[in-house]
């Protein structure tokens, strides 16, 4: 049986990374996506989503627009890694009829969650906002769900100050909230991994050769993320953060997991900063997370390659061999 999926997010190159392997792997029943304010302005994203779904030929899964403010009220600060439209300064190449539906992010998850029967994972590969907003409206909301699957948040690291990754820190709040809110299992996948897997320039260099619509859609969203990466790091590699949690739903041995007790500095010096105590050793021992510690980096090239290049399956396998 397919496992039914709901994402959140900010698309977004890697967003629309994770988006594009759902829908190309058998195994995963995309029902909708929602959108909040992150890699661009609420508007932004949401009309990257609209593409995204278009490009891949799946108008028919709809797409509901959430928050442009965080809880406090404000628009985050929206990050520039994927250039100004949010997909690599190629957004326009993609032309989409699709639009949005009529209901609102945060009212569709409420109703998702109540026709759910909890089989439904939630996926948060945005700021947290959204599904803040509909815990506050209904405290029974992270139960109707079968779990939690979010970017955000790291150990040791962060991208927007020396502690903070960007979901947490663009709504703090909504983070903590989320984190503490009693999903029946919460697993945050932070930069301590998704850095790991970040796109090669050999890798991307193989998907300009295949030549196929998305190779080079991939291709070319991911040139802005890279040449950043040059220009600050002498990396010549590719964010592509939200993609593991997708690949993680489909094999979860790609990702070592250590039960945690995590919460989210709200404010102050360490704003968006996620406390991560294994094994609940501050906490009495009680956990409500499952912190990604380490990651099979062959594994999930294997996994994301493959699935979506599934026509060149064989040149993929040669070169990872
Ligand atoms: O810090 C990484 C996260 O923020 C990802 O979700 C990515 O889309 C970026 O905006
Ligand atoms: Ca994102």
């Amino acid at each position: 049986m397919k496992i039914p999926i709901i994402i959140d997010c900010d698309p977004g190159v890697d967003d629309a990374l994770a988006i594009i392997l759902a829908l190309r792997h058998p195994k995963v029943d995309l029902k909708a996506v929602c959108t909040v304010t992150g890699n661009g302005d609420l508007e932004n994203t949401t009309k990257n989503g609209l593409k995204i779904l278009s490009l891949c030929g799946r108008e028919d899964i709809p797409l509901y627009k959430g928050s442009g403010k965080g809880l406090d009220d404000k628009q985050p600060d929206t990050v520039p890694a994927f250039g100004d439209d949010g997909l690599g300064g190629y957004a326009h190449v993609v032309q989409t009829d699709k639009q949005i539906e009529q209901e609102n992010a945060v009212d569709f998850l409420l109703r998702a969650a109540d026709e759910s029967n909890g089989e439904i994972t939630l996926f948060a590969t945005g700021p947290c906002t959204n599904i803040a907003r509909a815990i506050r409206k209904d405290k029974e909301f992270p139960k109707k769900f079968k779990k939690l699957i979010v970017m955000g948040g790291a150990k040791y690291t962060g991208n927007m100050s020396p502690v903070a990754e960007y979901n947490f820190w663009a709504d703090p709040l909504a983070a903590k909230e989320v984190m503490n809110a009693g999903f029946h299992e919460i697993v945050m996948i932070g930069l301590d991994v998704t850095n790991k897997i970040a796109l090669g320039a050999d890798i991307r260099e193989i998907l300009r050769m295949f030549d196929t619509d998305l190779s080079r859609f991939i291709y070319n969203i991911t040139r802005v993320g890279l040449e950043e990466n040059w220009e600050t790091r002498r990396k010549p590699v590719a964010p592509m953060h939200d993609v593991l949690t997708v690949a993680y739903l489909i094999d979860e041995s790609i990702l070592t997991l250590k039960k945690a007790n995590i919460d989210v500095v709200a404010e102050g010096i360490g704003r968006g900063q996620s406390i991560v105590d294994i094994g609940g050793h501050w906490s009495d021992g009680n956990c409500n997370a499952l912190y990604a510690a380490e990651v099979d980096v062959e594994k999930f090239y294997k996994l994301f390659l493959t699935t979506i290049f599934k026509e060149n399956e064989q040149e993929i396998l040669e070169y990872l061999r």
